[in-house]
């Protein structure tokens, strides 16, 4: 059995987050990853307070284990979310798209355990002495908001500078990219792009074919200008996003405009020409739709296999 101290700290079967995925990681996704014995988390993403309490609800009546929360620290309704986190007794959060550091004394307060994610070393740094239970150290061949620095580079570094937990993300989507992450010193993975095209996923059926379709080069990354890249599958709305970005006569609001709402488009009508398809590079590999138990099974079981047979390349 593959057993890290993660598994310790949360109770849980498997060294395996599912990312927090804006407009598609809901409660029944969630609920079937923790079932399958990973941990499942709930998007937050711009959900009220009365929208994210309904999916907490909602998913302590499809499982009794553990689960957790991803608050995204962008949103206009942060404050509301902390505050129903803590009210429902959420034990387990990662906090993605920015600086945790306001919220981690009332979350700390309330028992909840914190894993933010995480793209360099300083901040791993940062928020292990405000009191992190682990960080996500993620690379930027992830789907979604992206920092600079690979996960190669990235998930070894933290590793050195921290002493809790590191879970490494983006770019690991099968068992040699989880052994490749614990041969770095991670204690777990979180995947993302492998999950949205899992059985129980209710992304758009549009949106999970075009991703099980995707090569190792059909991503690109758009928003630097915006100070907040996004790595997304190339279709109309990117191509012609990353166009208007680089020609230097479109404004940050006008891009700001054409980009609100695109992932919900995309997510929720499988709109796959004007809506945004957030998808990491590791999309190439991830060729056919699985339960979330078969995934976490096939993962973690060939990762088993071949950290067992790593020996072998020592004569
Ligand atoms: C469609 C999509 C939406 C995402 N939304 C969020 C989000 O709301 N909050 C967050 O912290 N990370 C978000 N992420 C990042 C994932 O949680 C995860 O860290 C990432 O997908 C891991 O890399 P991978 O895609 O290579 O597996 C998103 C990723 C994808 C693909």
């Amino acid at each position: 059995m593959l057993k890290s101290r993660l598994c310790e700290l949360l109770g849980i079967e498997y060294p395996i987050f599912q990312g927090g995925m804006a407009w598609i990681a809901d409660a029944e996704l969630a609920a079937a990853v923790s079932n399958a014995g990973g941990l499942g988390l709930i998007a937050a993403m711009n959900s009220n307070g009365e929208q994210l309490r309904e999916q907490i609800q909602k998913i302590k009546t499809l499982t009794d284990k553990p689960f957790g929360v991803n608050l995204m620290l962008m949103s206009p309704f942060i404050k509301e979310a902390v505050d129903v986190v803590v009210e429902e007794g959420v034990k387990v959060v990662t906090t993605g798209a920015g600086n945790p550091s306001i919220y981690m004394d009332k979350l700390l307060g309330a028992g909840v355990k914190v894993f933010p994610v995480v793209a360099s070393v300083g901040i791993a740094r940062m928020v292990e002495k405000m009191g992190a239970s682990g960080v996500v150290a993620e690379g930027c061949e992830s789907g979604g908001h992206v920092g600079e620095t690979t996960t190669m580079a990235l998930v070894p570094q933290v590793v050195d500078a921290v002493s809790i937990p590191v879970i490494a993300a983006g770019g690991i989507a099968d068992g040699r990219g989880l052994a490749a992450a614990f041969m770095f010193g991670a204690e777990g993975a979180q995947m993302g792009t492998r999950f949205l095209t899992a059985t129980e996923c209710n992304v758009h059926e549009n949106y999970k074919k075009a991703v099980l379709k995707a090569k190792d080069r059909d991503t690109i990354v758009t928003g630097k200008k915006l100070g907040h890249p996004v790595r997304s599958l190339k279709n109309d709305m990117s191509r012609e996003f990353a166009k208007l970005e680089s020609d230097g006569t479109t404004t940050t609001d006008e891009l700001e405009k054409m980009g609100a709402g695109a992932l919900r488009r995309a997510a929720k009508e499988g709109d796959v020409k004007t809506g945004s398809l957030m998808c990491g590079q590791i999309a190439g590999l991830v060729n056919s739709e699985n339960t979330c138990k078969e995934i976490i099974e096939e993962v973690c079981g060939d990762c088993e296999k071949l950290l067992k047979g790593a020996e072998g390349w020592v004569k």
